[in-house]
């Protein structure tokens, strides 16, 4: 049966299209349909024409969104790696590498949620706050805690977002007021869980395949799980193919070293979770900061993707990721705000800190940033159009979801944000040369092209949740500037 067209949005779009390319292309007219999908998309339709494209497509009665000069609509942003109750100790703790962060800051901290009342009264207002920041998809770590992972999940479909939730596992190196107590009970609160997150109803797809909320399995890194727990979640992700996976890879030197001592028989870092059957191509790597080049081969040969948290692993001196190498070896790369060894949950600021970390690589051993070969990234500043990507598409391949989101093309879901770059308040409003205002940008001579990526680039790098107006997903509102 034919699921009629609800909503269509004229105005500006920016899509991602390759990982040096996108589309900027005003007067664009986006039809959304009851269930959240695309129904089609068509460019440069003048206001006189909008009324005309509609009878054409049969649309008599239809609610139009028209946005205003100053705004455009983009995919929204997919975060590939966060965790939901390190939201409280944001900004602290950043003196620590990575080992000596988890005992003194993190550990503490997640422990709380062992309350029920405490992660209920936390999760919905951290929850927000990603939502607030553009991220339609979100890829939580929560805590060790069933029940109140549940809690996290139910709070997560509630508000509409999309995310993938995981329990972290982990048996072993943590503190005792923070650690599962058996292998096995970690296993049956996983599979508790799971269960739980596939009950949600699927949200506004009303599609079992196109739900909002799926659980990922989360052996939180090598260092926390016993041999046998590692085990026993390779018969469990063996036993579904679809069932995500996330870890933490080769962070840090001491963690690096402290993996191998613990598993001398796996010849490197990501041969342990290989022999645990845990890379696969809907398996999301975090950090991979110090991957050897076998290493680099096995992810790819596996068709793992890695999740770049650039800020983070600015602030415990973790080391600088060699994206461009990655990507020019054909590795899927997303970006992660890491939350909160990074000290934001935007995907705006994750870019950012992505492009210098690109420019630290570059200036170490580019300093001129000269093309190695034209369309490579190895010793580069990340272009633009690869920030986007990576933050939009390229999070999409990581998690897996690339059929259904991470660009606005006909038959994905509408997980979508309007910008505003003129909006009141924001630090882009009246800075500099106004790209929404037509006096300045005449005087320029700039092509709508021009404008649009002005914007964008402005977007990115001086941007926040301000200039957000709204946030869609599955074709709903879930937040934004716009939304009571
Ligand atoms: N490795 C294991 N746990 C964590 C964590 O919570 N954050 C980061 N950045 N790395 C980890
Ligand atoms: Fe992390």
């Amino acid at each position: 049966m034919l699921t009629p067209t609800v909503a269509v949005y004229h105005g500006s779009l920016i899509n991602p299209t390759t990982l040096t390319s996108y589309e900027a292309i005003p007067n664009c007219l986006i039809a959304v349909n009851a269930h959240g999908n695309i129904d089609w998309i068509v460019h440069d339709v003048k206001d006189s024409s909008i009324q005309e494209t509609l009878l054409q497509k049969g649309l008599l009665d239809v609610n139009i969104v028209a946005l205003q000069e100053g705004q455009f609509i983009m995919p929204g942003f997919i975060d590939t790696h966060t965790h939901a109750p390190q939201v409280p100790n944001l900004g602290t703790g950043y003196q620590y590498e990575l080992l000596e962060w988890l005992e003194k800051f993190t550990f503490p901290m997640e422990a709380n949620f062992q309350d029920l009342d405490f992660a209920n009264q936390m999760y919905p207002s951290i929850v927000k706050k990603f939502i607030a920041s553009g991220t339609t998809t979100c890829c939580y770590y929560g805590t060790l805690h069933l029940e109140s992972n549940k809690v996290l999940a139910g709070i997560v479909h509630s508000l509409g977002q999309r995310a993938l939730i995981g329990k972290c596992n982990m048996d072993r190196n943590c503190p005792s007021y923070y650690i599962e107590p058996s292998s096995s009970s970690s296993i049956s609160d996983t599979q508790e869980f799971i269960s739980f997150v596939h009950s949600l109803p699927p949200g506004p797809s009303n599609n079992p395949s196109n739900p909002l909320v799926y659980p990922v399995v989360t052996p939180r890194f090598a260092i926390s799980c016993t041999n046998q727990l590692l085990s026993s979640l390779q018969n469990l992700v063996h036993s579904d193919p679809r069932l995500h996976i996330q870890t933490h890879i080769a962070e840090n030197p001491k963690e690096v070293e402290f993996t191998k001592e613990l598993y001398p028989d796996c010849e490197h870092y990501a041969g342990v979770y290989d022999s645990y059957g845990l890379l696969r191509k809907n398996t999301i790597l975090a950090h991979a900061v110090w991957l050897g080049e076998r290493e680099i081969d096995l992810v790819k040969e596996r068709e793992a993707g890695i999740s770049h948290c650039p800020t983070s692993n600015f602030n415990l001196r973790s080391g600088v990721a060699p994206i461009g190498k990655y990507l020019d070896r054909g590795v899927k790369i997303g970006l992660g705000s890491d939350v909160s060894g990074g000290f934001s949950p935007s995907m705006l600021v994750t870019m950012r800190n992505a492009s210098i970390a690109s420019t630290v690589v570059a200036l170490q051993y580019n300093p001129t940033n000269a093309p190695i070969e034209a369309g490579r990234f190895t010793n580069r500043q990340l272009p633009l159009a690869t920030l986007l990507y990576l933050a939009t598409k390229g999070g999409a391949e990581v998690c897996a979801l690339d059929k259904q989101i991470g660009s606005l093309e006909p038959g994905k879901s509408f997980d979508a944000l309007i910008v505003d770059v003129s909006n009141s308040g924001s630090t882009l409003k009246g800075s500099g040369i106004n790209p929404a205002a037509s006096i300045s940008t005449a005087a320029l001579n700039l092509s709508s092209r021009d404008i649009l990526e002005r914007m964008l680039e402005r977007f990115v790098f001086c941007g926040d949740d301000r200039n957000i107006s709204a946030v869609y997903v599955q074709g709903k509102l879930i937040g934004g500037t716009s939304y009571a």
